[in-house]
């Protein structure tokens, strides 16, 4: 049995994602992790939210709360959310925890003793009236390019120019208002990446088999202007993990945080030993030490591109550089962006379908498949209404939906809610077998590949082959004149369902567990013999016409939800 430790890159806490941040990482993480599985390998499946850095401190002020109650809040909400969707993380941590901040402060400690931290004076803004270093969002003031009166320390938003906060004009505090504002002097802790750039590229070097996408993005980053550049991993913030080395303090650094992107990471790792510590699981270490059972872990992570280069350099530095035998990733599957319908997704002007409301119009396998049979892999991908309406009416109601239904509503009119007895399979089901057997084994290999779309092709051909072999079949027919062999075609057919539900599971989880229901089986085994599979259900074996599997989505639906999305939500 294979061993899998899988994690989804960890959303930002403040507030709901839109359906293309979670095709960059959850959804994918989750139909690996959902494959693995199925196959009888042990699977370790972790994500997290990612709650600290300035965007979390502005969400709670500007929603009136508490940091620490505001991030509770919304660590449940995402969570509901993620169970709505189904994804089955084994732990749902959070970049918060205790055992966050102890590891966190364990390897700022450990790289500090190998020399490769080092002290950095800097000069940032300071506000007297707030009495503390503002980070650049908290800046505004006027565009020196544009003259845009509200453009943010790092950007205008107006005319997209990159700033300093020393270019605006009449700069301001966004927290008082206060112009009191003045450079001063503080120090920061930098990790010394740029003397591991040969041990990092050499490692990048090795992964032949990663996705083109993750490697270009690395190596871009690696041979920047002069190379790998060192990166500030502290901030003058109150919410955060405090700057210790180790467990203890780290003189001149009171007061400060560690930068989120140095803890967010680690907390792939602080995860498992919360999945532990909250009794869900025992021996985090069997997952994450190679000196402890971890050597023969399989490591994939999931994320979108504007992750990779903190996941091929920063945290690799950071477990390298440690000394220690922690775990290293073995695969890192990268997305392009989805956009929404002619733009961008966009969470601050609300356009889009954001995770709650995808739910609150239609149940979660419909945007599972959509959103995975559409995965933005080799370019960006994009998101209409009528590919949407198209897909699900085609690929889920006609194809597989109308496949059960005419299959069972069949069998109950002529020959009674139990799998028919009589006749033998001929040529044609010699074929359709033949034919499943072929497609089965190049599914699992574009699963294995983690070839999102190309698995979603091939099981759309598996359920198409059943549909094409029933229309040539036509039972309907063939029970006039041959009722035993329009049974053993039914027979067939019925052991199709259990076959489709537990080869589709991946995708659509609530299909599986309704299709199993109907045919009143708990056999969810893998088809490793496609024809032992094909006669799963044996004569006598009583189902249940399931309701209907998939419905078709109206144009009266298609044009209001349109409408809905286009870009209102506070
Ligand atoms: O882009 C994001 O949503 C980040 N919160 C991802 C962090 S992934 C990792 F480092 F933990
Ligand atoms: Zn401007």
């Amino acid at each position: 049995m294979a061993r899998h430790l899988i994690t989804s890159a960890i959303p930002y806490i403040n507030g709901i994602k839109h359906l293309g941040n979670l095709v960059g990482s959850q959804l994918p993480a989750d139909l690996f992790a959902r494959y693995q599985r199925g196959r009888g390998n042990e699977v370790l499946f972790l994500c997290a939210t990612d709650e600290h850095g300035t965007p979390a401190e502005l969400a709670a002020a500007k929603a009136g709360k508490p940091i620490a109650d505001y991030c509770t809040e919304m660590h449940d909400v995402q969570a509901k959310i993620a169970d709505g969707f189904r994804l089955s993380f084994d732990h749902f941590g959070r970049s918060s925890s205790p055992e966050n901040h102890a590891l966190t402060q364990h390897f700022a400690g450990v790289l500090a003793d190998r020399g490769l931290i080092r002290e950095v004076v800097e000069n940032q803004m300071y506000s007297k009236a707030d009495g503390r270093f503002l980070p650049d969002r908290y800046i505004e003031g006027t565009c020196p390019n544009c003259g845009f009166e509200s453009a943010r320390g790092d950007q205008c938003d107006n005319c997209t120019k990159q700033l300093d906060p020393v270019d605006l004009l009449n700069p301001h505090s966004t927290i008082s208002g206060s112009t009191d504002l003045e450079m001063r002097e503080t120090k920061h802790l930098y990790l010394c990446q740029s003397q591991m750039k040969d041990e990092l590229e050499a490692w990048i070097d090795s992964k032949a088999d990663w996705p083109i996408l993750t490697t270009s993005i690395a190596k871009k980053w690696l041979n920047d202007g002069d190379g790998l550049k060192d990166r500030g991993i502290t901030r003058d913030l109150d919410w955060g993990i405090p700057v210790k080395k180790g467990t203890e303090d780290w003189p001149g650094m009171e007061g400060k945080v560690f930068y989120v992107w140095f803890d967010a990471p680690i907390e792939y790792i602080a995860c498992a030993k919360e999945w532990v510590d909250t009794g869900k699981g025992t021996d985090w270490q069997r997952w994450w030490r190679t000196d402890k059972g971890a050597d023969d872990v399989r490591y994939t992570q999931f994320m979108g591109k504007d992750n990779v280069p903190f996941h091929t350099l920063s945290f690799p530095a950071t477990i390298l550089g440690s000394g220690e035998p922690w775990k290293l990733v073995d695969y890192i599957k990268s997305f392009n962006y989805l956009n929404y319908d002619g733009g961008q997704f966009s969470t601050s002007r609300g356009r889009g379908v954001f995770m709650d409301q995808a739910l609150e119009i239609l149940p979660a396998d419909y945007w599972r498949w959509w959103l995975l049979s559409h995965a933005p892999e080799s370019s960006d991908a994009e998101f209409t209404w009528e590919n949407f309406q198209q897909s699900v009416n085609k690929d889920l109601a006609d194809v597989l939906g109308n496949f059960v239904s005419r299959v069972t509503k069949f069998c109950r009119s002529k020959f009674g809610e139990k799998v028919p007895s009589g006749g033998t399979f001929g040529e044609t089901e010699q074929a359709l077998i033949e034919e499943l057997t072929t497609r089965t084994r190049a599914y699992e290999a574009h699963m294995e590949a983690m070839e999102v779309r190309k698995s979603a092709q091939e099981l759309r051909a598996i359920w198409v082959a059943g549909n094409e072999y029933l229309q040539n079949a036509a039972p309907w027919s063939t029970f006039k004149e041959d009722p035993d062999k329009a049974a053993a075609q039914i027979r067939l057919a019925l052991s199709l369902i259990r076959f489709y539900a537990v080869l589709s599971a991946p995708f659509i989880p609530d299909a599986k567990d309704a299709l199993l229901t109907a045919m009143q089986t708990d056999n969810d085994a893998w088809p490793d013999d496609v024809p032992a599979a094909l006669a799963a259900l044996p004569p006598g074996h009583a189902f249940t016409v399931p309701d209907v599997t998939f419905r078709k989505i109206t144009d009266a639906e298609r044009e209001d939800w349109q409408e809905r999305f286009a870009g209102t939500r506070d």
